[in-house]
């Protein structure tokens, strides 16, 4: 089997090889191949990448190039998690946002806005590549914002999923709390990337006992603070929001908190500077602590799981991902992209049924799906009225002036990376 992910010279990428390395039964990689235009990187990366093969045994080959059409032929699945335009665009949209009030973050409002109108054309073109290259491979974006990527890909008819590993990471949280395996812990999760709501968590599988009633009446407290939302809150919900949702339950308190510090960019370049400096040591054979400090976190396991379904059979039986809705929430459109659990094989994902979704996540779910989908033609066709109808919609902005700040200053800040600007 090879594998080719794109921006492997990222510096979380040892994360990934680390859980193709432990999960080499389930998924069993051949050839693994680190594409990415920032060569220097890509290589200080793909070597401690061997040296992780090679202290744990496992006996596939790593290619690193900036070749991305070599890269792609024969590849089964590609995975995709580049950054267009590095730390410092984050850092922008962290940062502009804010003077006119709103949250600056790399996924949600303007600054998600801005990714993504950087980010579609540039998949889109890979995705292309891929399919020229090889019509049946598998793409498996992680590249954000999941959502908008994920739907632009599967409206041009592109084999691809969407994965993020807050799911995942609330499943690993939750099976610790509860004292059971991971793997017993079945999520309801519901909503759209980044915008999701945990409704029940079963034990044993979907039809398993829900025990989150338990879980917040034992454990409230220290998944409330993980949240960095009230215990209160949390208790009136009797859900468990993602921590993305603090951006809007707690929006004003957010903004008044970003202003206050150095931007997350900030911090994960300086991480990203010690991370480099790490992997250039030949002694470095494991993947260093420092990167748990990344949002990051088992995102190799659930690559590897989701991988294992779509190719070689295995993997768990249900997994959470992006993909067509399809009629599974009745209250959006069909081509809306949402982030559920899903059976996964060979052909890709199948919903699983979603009981009735309550108004007050129901709502925000449909005006956050709106926002996706003029974000997209924004992102596809281009023009300041679109950047603008987008911001618009947008459940944090919806005021005119804002609308119009922000777009002016979205342009301004992304001009370079924006063909139509
Ligand atoms: C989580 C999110 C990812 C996001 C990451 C940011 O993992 O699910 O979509 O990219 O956090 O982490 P960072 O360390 O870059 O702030
Ligand atoms: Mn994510």
């Amino acid at each position: 089997m090879k594998l080719t992910v794109v921006g492997g010279g990222s510096t979380y990428t040892p994360e990934l090889v680390d859980g193709f390395a432990r999960l080499r039964d389930t998924l069993p990689v051949e050839e693994l191949v680190l594409v990415d235009p920032a060569t220097d990187r890509v290589e200080l990366v793909g070597g401690l990448a061997r040296r992780i093969f090679a202290r744990q045994g496992h006996p596939g080959r790593v290619v690193t190039t900036d070749d991305l059409d070599g890269a792609v032929e024969g590849a089964d699945a590609v995975l995709l998690q580049l950054r267009v335009g590095g730390q410092a665009a984050r850092e922008q949209d962290e940062t502009w946002p804010l003077e006119c009030g709103c949250v600056g973050q790399e996924t949600t409002g303007a600054g998600g806005l801005a990714k993504a109108l950087r980010t579609v054309p540039v998949v889109l073109d890979i995705a292309d590549r891929v399919r020229r290259a090889n019509p049946g491979a598998w793409i498996i974006d992680f590249t954000n914002p999941v959502g908008i990527v994920t739907r632009a890909l599967l409206q041009e008819g592109h084999r691809a999923v969407g994965l993020c590993n807050v799911a995942i990471g609330f499943q690993r949280r939750f099976a610790a709390l509860l004292g059971v395996t991971p793997a017993d812990v079945h999520l309801d999760h519901v909503g759209l990337n980044h915008l999701t709501w945990e409704t029940g968590v079963r034990l044993g599988g979907p039809e398993g006992d829900n025990v989150l009633p338990k879980l917040l009446a034992e454990h409230g407290d220290s998944v409330a603070d993980d949240l960095r939302l009230p215990r209160s809150l949390v208790d009136r919900l009797g859900v468990v929001p993602s921590y993305y949702l603090r951006y809007y339950y707690a929006h004003d308190e957010v903004v008044q908190e970003l202003r206050g510090k150095p931007s997350r960019a900030a911090e994960v370049a300086a991480m990203e500077r010690e991370l480099l400096g790490m992997y250039a040591d030949p002694a470095l054979d494991e993947k260093p602590a420092l990167l748990a400090k990344r949002g990051g976190a088992y995102y190799s396991e659930a690559a590897v799981d989701l991988a294992a379904s779509l190719l070689a059979g295995g993997g768990s039986p249900y997994q959470v991902v992006n993909t067509y809705n399809n009629g599974t929430l009745p209250f959006l459109p069909d081509d809306a992209v949402i982030e559920v659990q899903a059976a996964v094989g060979a052909h890709g994902p199948a919903p699983l049924p979603v009981p009735e979704v309550d108004p007050l996540y129901a709502g925000l779910m449909a005006n956050v799906t709106a926002y996706e989908e003029l974000a997209l033609e924004a992102a596809l066709r281009g023009g300041r009225d679109r950047v603008f109808r987008a911001l618009l919609a947008h459940p944090l902005i919806g005021q005119y002036t804002y609308a119009d700040a922000l777009t002016d200053q979205l342009i301004a800040h992304n001009r370079e990376h924006l063909a139509w600007a």
